[in-house]
């Protein structure tokens, strides 16, 4: 009894990364050529139909600073640099409503946040149309990224 339960729970862990891996060996039809999931969020990461992720996330994701300018708000000065962050730690339900998103969603800044306050307000991140498929491969390839 003991040697069948244990046998059921190895060959039910093959079965998960027998999954895992063919997630990669799938091959997916793009443009009458057929790709891997990686090497199609590869490519929907760089020209997602709008501007590239990698133009503000980085080509390897982490993040960067894009640039810094000053900002006066009452009557002090305020040194702000617009850091895109790093994605490759965020979760799939915060990288799913994001990269639909119109808006930034409502969050509250401390006084002092007078940087953090404008450039989260801003929206900068563009809001893109990718069906849940892109943004799976997206967020494969991102996960995956070396
Ligand atoms: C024009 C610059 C820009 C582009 C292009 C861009 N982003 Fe962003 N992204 C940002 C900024 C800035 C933030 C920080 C939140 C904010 O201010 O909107 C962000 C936040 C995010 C977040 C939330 C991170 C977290 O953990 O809270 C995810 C996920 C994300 N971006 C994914 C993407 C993906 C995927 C693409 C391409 C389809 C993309 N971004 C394109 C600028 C950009």
């Amino acid at each position: 009894m003991k040697i069948k339960s244990s046998l059921l729970f190895i060959s039910f862990l093959l079965f998960l990364s027998v999954n895992l891996i063919a997630d990669d060996k799938k091959l997916i039809k793009v443009n009458n050529s057929f790709i891997t999931k990686f090497e199609y969020g590869e490519m929907l990461y760089n020209n997602p139909r709008g501007i590239g992720c990698n133009t503000c996330h980085g080509s390897d994701a982490k993040g960067k600073d894009i640039v810094s300018f000053t900002h006066v708000y009452d009557k002090k000065k305020y040194n702000c640099v617009l850091s895109v962050p790093n994605i490759k730690s965020s979760s799939y339900d915060i990288f799913f409503n994001k990269v639909n998103s119109k808006k930034n969603p409502k969050k509250k800044f401390k006084k002092e946040q007078v940087c953090e306050k404008l450039i989260y307000k801003s929206n900068i991140m563009p809001t893109y149309f990718l069906v849940e498929e892109e943004i799976d491969a997206i967020y494969y390839y991102i996960k995956n990224l070396k």
